[in-house]
């Protein structure tokens, strides 16, 4: 049988890896572009060792030209739109920019599809970060947006185009609603693996302390490794239609951190409010977490819970890795692989 061909646009990125060695393992070519800048954070791939196996192709998604060219050069079956400036916090100091990828670089890659490819599949990488400020308890495909920051606005930008050139062009365009996701894979950046990485190096005596923002705010954390089997099970359907993808459990960034430390078996206390609240090791009296403004957003997102139920039927997908497995997942690994 020939091979299917898929674009990864994001390749070098936690979904990315994620989602690569999953279509290699089900005998796909896999073409993956990231753009210049990235190409030192291959890392992933190494690990995963699947760097060789992998086309790689520069594209900008500020430029059309560059897309296109790749849309020639290859017959993709499938396009997976990954690539984005993903961090919500620098979305604050770099709008254009993350307007400029997170939005309408999906433009560019949904013009590609409609005019030079229009039998390609396309998933788009939406967030529940467009949920925002919430309007309902529990977020499914019929929840209204409510984004909060340039990033969350910019991705209902590329979510609604991906509708509209589905429901205008006939093209087989789905968008994916994931929520948060983490894995060892996850940027340094992101609070769940900078809480990781500042336990383990407080603990190896190589950092004081841990500086964090909004601790309080609530996240619905799944296993990433497993949600990139979602996406390609979107883009199997018989018909395009946008689905949630969560584990419909919520926990706050303390109550992540409380696990992490448990898991660690660090002794620890919270002692004073707001943003005087400190985490202390009980054997030492040590700090360990404290609060700097710094990391605090204009706007926050507070409270974030998928309902999936939608994927579970009509995908046969569901969630498997509770928050606990996940934390021993990522530390497991952080601490086999740092120094
Ligand atoms: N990054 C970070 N650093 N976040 C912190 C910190 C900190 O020091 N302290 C508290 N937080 C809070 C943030 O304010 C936010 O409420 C929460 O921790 C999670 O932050 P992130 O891990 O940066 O993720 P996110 O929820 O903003 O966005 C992620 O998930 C989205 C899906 O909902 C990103 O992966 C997005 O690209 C993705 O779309």
């Amino acid at each position: 049988m020939k091979k299917k061909i898929a674009l990864i646009t994001g390749i070098s990125g936690q979904d990315g890896a994620y989602l690569a060695d999953f279509l290699l393992k089900n005998n796909y070519i896999v073409v993956g572009c990231d753009r210049r800048s990235a190409r030192s954070t291959q890392w992933r791939l190494r690990r995963l060792n699947i760097e060789k196996k992998i086309i790689f192709e520069e594209l900008e998604l500020g430029e059309i030209f560059e897309a296109q060219r790749l849309f020639k050069k290859y017959k993709f079956d499938e396009v997976y739109n990954l690539a984005a400036q993903s961090f919500v916090g620098t979305s604050f100091s770099s709008p254009i920019n993350t307007v400029n990828t997170t939005g309408l670089g999906v433009l560019r890659i949904l013009e590609c599809v409609r005019n030079i490819s229009p039998k390609t599949k396309f998933y788009q990488a939406s967030s529940s970060e467009m949920y925002g400020d919430v309007l309902k308890k529990n977020q499914n495909e019929k929840t209204t947006f409510n984004p909060q920051s340039p990033y969350a606005v910019a991705k209902v930008l590329g979510h609604f185009l991906t509708v509209n050139y589905r429901n205008s062009y006939n093209i087989f365009a789905v968008s994916g609603i994931l929520f948060n996701h983490e894995s060892p894979f996850r940027g340094e950046e992101f609070v769940t693996r900078k809480i990781i990485i500042g336990l383990i190096n407080i603990l190896k005596k190589k950092q004081k302390y841990l500086e964090l923002g909004n601790i309080h705010a609530k996240r619905d954390w799944g296993y990433a490794k497993e949600y990139v089997e979602a996406m390609w099970k979107m883009l199997q359907k018989k018909k395009p239609t946008d689905y949630v993808i969560s584990t419909g459990k919520t926990y706050s960034v303390k109550q992540f951190i409380d696990e992490a430390t448990k898991y660690l078996n660090l002794k620890t206390k919270w002692i004073g409010k707001g943003i005087n609240q400190k985490l202390i090791n009980k054997e030492n009296n040590k700090l360990i977490i404290k609060i700097n403004k710094k990391f605090f957003r204009p706007t926050e997102v507070n409270y974030l819970k998928g309902d999936s139920s939608k994927a579970q039927r009509e995908l046969k997908w569901k969630p498997k890795t509770d928050l606990k497995k996940l934390v021993k997942i990522m530390i497991d690994e952080e601490l086999r692989f740092s120094k």
